[in-house]
């Protein structure tokens, strides 16, 4: 049985269902690069900044999970895909705020294109759905961009970098 798709057909054949299933394919893909940004901080001895990349890598495995569960709820059925690797080298503290915002942009494109689809196909089930991305998406993009600032504006200065990560640390914890 098919639902959430005004009856036009079986979900499979929905055609936002695909790009749906791509979203989680991409979320999954973003924790994994969260958690190569963890370990290359961890080795860098930046304990709080890799506490704050472990906890947004899980918050995407969560992200994942709302569209996993949305197309289960639809009666559709999930297939999984295989998760591209990491970048797992930075030349910089800077170079990986930028890679992390460069993530959440692209992103928030795939969100906003499947939004666009699902609103082109009259699939107000998934446009519902995806209202939280597009909300979640602006705090993404204004986290990282507010990080990348201010390592940015702290340059090369070690001492002020270990402020900001213990900074960082601090915040990770407080919203566990
Ligand atoms: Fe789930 Fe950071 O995008």
């Amino acid at each position: 049985m098919q639902t959430c798709s005004d009856g036009a057909g079986t979900l499979a054949s929905h055609r936002p269902f695909g790009e749906t299933l791509d979203q989680i394919n991409a979320e999954l893909g973003s924790a994994y690069t969260y958690l190569a940004m963890a370990a290359y901080l961890e080795a860098a001895n930046l304990q709080g900044s890799a506490k704050w990349m472990r906890r947004q890598a899980r918050e995407e495995v969560s992200h994942a999970m709302k569209i996993f569960d949305f197309v289960n709820d639809c009666s559709g059925r999930v297939v999984l895909k295989a998760i591209p690797e990491p970048q797992g080298e930075f030349s910089s503290v800077v170079d990986i705020w930028e890679s992390a915002l460069k993530q959440e942009q692209a992103v928030s494109a795939r969100i906003h294109s499947l939004y666009e689809l699902a609103a082109q196909e009259k699939d107000y089930a998934t446009q519902t759905m995806l209202q939280w991305f597009v909300a979640e998406q602006v705090e993404e993009e204004k986290t990282a961009t507010t990080i990348l600032e201010q390592v940015t504006r702290i340059g090369p200065s070690s001492s002020a970098i270990y402020f900001l990560d213990r900074h960082l640390g601090k915040e990770a914890e407080a919203k566990e």
